[in-house]
């Protein structure tokens, strides 16, 4: 089997997910091209030969340009803060590799424009890091809603809350500053939500929403305290192109929620709820052909869900989290191999970013807002 070289830039949270889908995805899937780890990159060099010992990268490196310049790595995953994506991204596509970016695409819409139309320019395969569509719960909410079991789709509504930085004490970083993060939940958590309403429903055509800042200012290492320059939480009200209105909200300060991305999906035959804390189930609700014959029903997830099958064969015994990035890093090799089409990939991940950029334009102008995608 062919083999294909990967880097991977940035040895924090999502750095380490990335190395192990691209280790254990050969092992739970039959990737049409067996990754190799060649070389990995952070700006802190103990953190990357520490990463490079861990999951054996036969390279480690300071410099995420000598990453992207290496002849042996085809494939770029960037995982470094939001600010850097573009750079990097606009780096590796001018020297050919296909890229494996984290989410958010870009600080705003115009810079995720720039990248989309590179990939476009490279032609190479980009996959965005919106792992939660790989679930197999949500795989078989978006194949009951092409096969018309929910009927005509009515209404949506997702939340994506958690609670990271609900302390007033959370430490003052990048992704509270505008020019190193962006937005702050929206980019961050909201964005998800954005993107599985494209998945599931279709494209937004319009939003009107508000945003607040729970804390305005809070304490870096030195215990200065600072000014924090994005949102703590957003709500929007979204209309799709169909008409159908919606409702995305997401909150950093929701105290207990942990990775609460929950959603539901009406139609006129049905129901659906799902919630990321539970996502190995999924509520279904059909509209009762008995008088004694009502409520959500609870699917456990099992092998006839794919590609739960690849993990286990026992229905219920669960996938996790990083489940869902070997997942797509098996989604990225199939298309790089020309399988399947990369999705969500720059064309998407752009479609998400003008949505969040309409949102940020509702909140300042304080009107519902056109999504403008070119
Ligand atoms: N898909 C998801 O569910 C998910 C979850 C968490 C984070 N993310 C995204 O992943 C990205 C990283 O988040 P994280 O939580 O892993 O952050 P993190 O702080 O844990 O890791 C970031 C890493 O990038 C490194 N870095 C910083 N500057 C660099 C540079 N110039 N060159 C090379 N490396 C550099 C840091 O040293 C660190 O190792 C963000 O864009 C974030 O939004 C996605």
């Amino acid at each position: 089997m062919n083999e294909i070289g990967i880097g991977v830039i940035g040895t924090g949270y999502m750095g380490a997910c990335h190395a192990q889908a691209m280790a254990a995805v050969g092992h739970v899937f039959e990737p049409p091209l067996r990754p190799r780890l060649v070389a990995v990159a952070d700006v802190d060099a103990r953190s990357a030969e520490a990463a490079r010992a861990r999951f054996d990268f036969a390279r480690a490196t300071d410099d995420w340009h000598e990453l992207v310049a290496d002849p042996d790595v085809a494939v770029v995953s960037i995982t470094a803060p939001n600010i850097l994506h573009k750079p990097m991204a606009l780096a590796a596509l001018a020297a050919g590799k296909h890229v494996w970016c984290e989410k958010p695409m870009a600080l705003t819409a115009a810079d995720a424009r720039e990248m989309r139309d590179a990939a476009r320019a490279a032609g190479v395969t980009t996959l965005v890091g919106y792992n939660y569509v790989r679930s197999p719960a949500l795989a078989l909410a978006r194949k009951l809603v092409e096969e018309g079991e929910l009927g005509r789709i009515t209404q949506f509504r997702a939340i994506f809350d958690e609670d990271y930085m609900g302390r007033a004490d959370f430490p003052y970083g990048w992704r509270v500053q505008r020019k190193l993060a962006g937005s702050g939940v929206l980019g961050d958590m909201g964005s998800h939500a954005i993107n599985l309403a494209h998945f599931l429903v279709g494209p937004i055509g319009e939003v009107a929403a508000g945003t607040y800042t729970a804390h305005a200012e809070r304490a870096d290492e030195k215990g200065r305290m600072l000014p924090v320059e994005n949102e703590d939480v957003i709500e929007a009200l979204v209309r799709f192109e169909t008409g159908v209105v919606g409702h995305i909200g997401a909150s950093r300060i929701a105290f207990g929620r942990k990775n609460g991305l929950d959603l539901e999906l009406y139609g006129t035959k049905g129901g659906l709820r799902f919630t990321q804390e539970r996502f190995n189930e999924l509520q279904l609700f059909k509209t009762a052909e008995r008088s004694d014959d009502n409520g959500f029903r609870t699917i456990l997830t099992g092998p006839p869900h794919p590609p739960f099958g690849r993990f286990t064969p026992g229905w219920g015994h669960g996938l996790g989290f990083n489940d869902l990035k070997v997942i797509e890093a098996a989604h990225l090799l199939d298309a790089i191999a020309g399988r399947s089409r990369a999705w969500p990939d720059f064309e998407e991940g752009a479609r998400v970013e003008a949505v969040c950029d309409a949102i940020e334009t509702s909140v300042t102008e304080r009107r519902w807002t056109r999504v403008h995608t070119t």
